[in-house]
């Protein structure tokens, strides 16, 4: 039997850090809205060469590092994002290029904050396929660049980031379960309603949220999709040691784990450090925590994405 399991992980920030201080000076907001709001204090944001192709890099090379192999194994890579450098080619592409190396499958995939899981569940079924034996899977966002600046509502809750992980082909789980799920009729309370045409940008090309809607079906899907992991692998909730749910809003993050009926120091938190990153968000996440001890091998390890589309979904990972 092939399985897939993480060998490594990387991540990476811009060095740009916007307080909520700062946003305060620009726009009629407060450190005390938004922290009591959201939990967040800061956020990174790109800097304007930096691009998802070029934090993806950063992430990747970090993550190839400590996986301790050479970029020429990869024969799979996988970018979960919404805020891609081009409209083609895909920053999948891009990345690979940029990394040296060619052959292997490249491509992007688009489930917005749910981006990451849904490539690593992809990523594992290929594996486990025995189609591919190496996958670099990252989730890259520059978020900064689809925001209304003039939208206090929305702003101030994004930040840029990317964070990566290979998965390689094992005769051990690994990934021991996954469910992903969608329901498109959902689409408006969270999305970027624009596109390009003509040479002109038609619609809407900001990202626009009904933020009480998301917060009820984000708590509500993300506590379903738990349980439905654990019970495909016979697992019980007392089995996870660490909780990474997509890094939206601590109140978000925080009534999950309550629901879940698991204490607050299995919740890892980054949202208050990086805001939400979207497809970035559970990757960068999960390196910090492995690169700080708190996870350690044999962890098993529940990461949980949900985002426009409707799109959400689980993978419970035993390190
Ligand atoms: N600073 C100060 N005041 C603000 C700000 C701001 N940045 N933004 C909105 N307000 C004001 C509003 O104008 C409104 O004022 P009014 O009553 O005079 O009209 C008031 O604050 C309340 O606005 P609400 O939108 O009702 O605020 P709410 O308490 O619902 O909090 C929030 C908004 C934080 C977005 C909340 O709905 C939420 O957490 N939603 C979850 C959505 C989320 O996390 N989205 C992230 C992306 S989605 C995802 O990743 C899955």
């Amino acid at each position: 039997m092939i399985y897939s399991r993480i060998i490594g992980s990387g991540s990476y920030l811009p060095r740009n850090v916007v307080t909520n201080d700062d946003l305060a000076r620009r726009m009629d907001t407060s450190d005390e809205w938004i922290r009591s709001r959201t939990g967040i204090r800061q956020r990174h944001i790109a800097e304007a060469g930096e691009t998802a192709s070029s934090l993806a890099l950063e992430a990747s090379k970090a993550a190839i590092a400590s996986a301790g192999i050479a970029a020429g194994d990869i024969d799979l890579i996988i970018v979960a994002t919404s805020t891609p450098d081009y409209i083609f080619p895909s920053t999948a592409c891009l990345l690979q290029a940029k990394l040296g190396i060619k052959g292997g499958a490249a491509f992007d995939l688009q489930a917005v904050c749910s981006g990451f899981v849904y490539a690593l569940a992809t990523a594992d079924l290929y594996i486990r396929a025995g189609q591919n034996r190496c996958a670099l899977v990252v989730g890259a966002e520059v978020f900064s660049r689809i925001l209304d600046w003039n939208d206090r509502g929305t702003c101030v809750l994004f930040g840029d980031g990317a964070g990566a992980v290979v998965l390689r082909a094992d005769d051990k789980p690994g990934i021991m379960a996954s469910a992903l799920h969608a329901d498109g009729s959902h689409a408006g309370i969270l999305s970027v309603p624009g596109s390009v045409c003509g040479g002109k940008v038609t619609g809407d090309p900001f990202l626009r949220m009904d933020g009480p809607a998301v917060f009820k079906f984000a708590v509500r899907v993300l506590d379903e999709v738990a349980r439905e992991t654990l019970a495909k692998c016979g697992q019980r909730i007392e089995d996870v040691d660490w909780l990474i749910p997509h890094q939206a809003n601590l109140r978000i993050l925080e009534s999950t784990a309550k629901r879940l009926g698991l204490p607050h120091e299995k919740l890892i938190v980054t949202v208050d450090r990086h805001g939400n990153t979207s497809a970035a968000s559970v990757p960068l996440a999960l390196d910090l925590a492995i690169r700080d001890g708190r996870i350690k091998p044999g962890h098993k390890v529940m990461l949980q994405g949900v985002g426009g589309g409707f799109t959400w979904g689980a993978v419970l990972v035993q390190m």
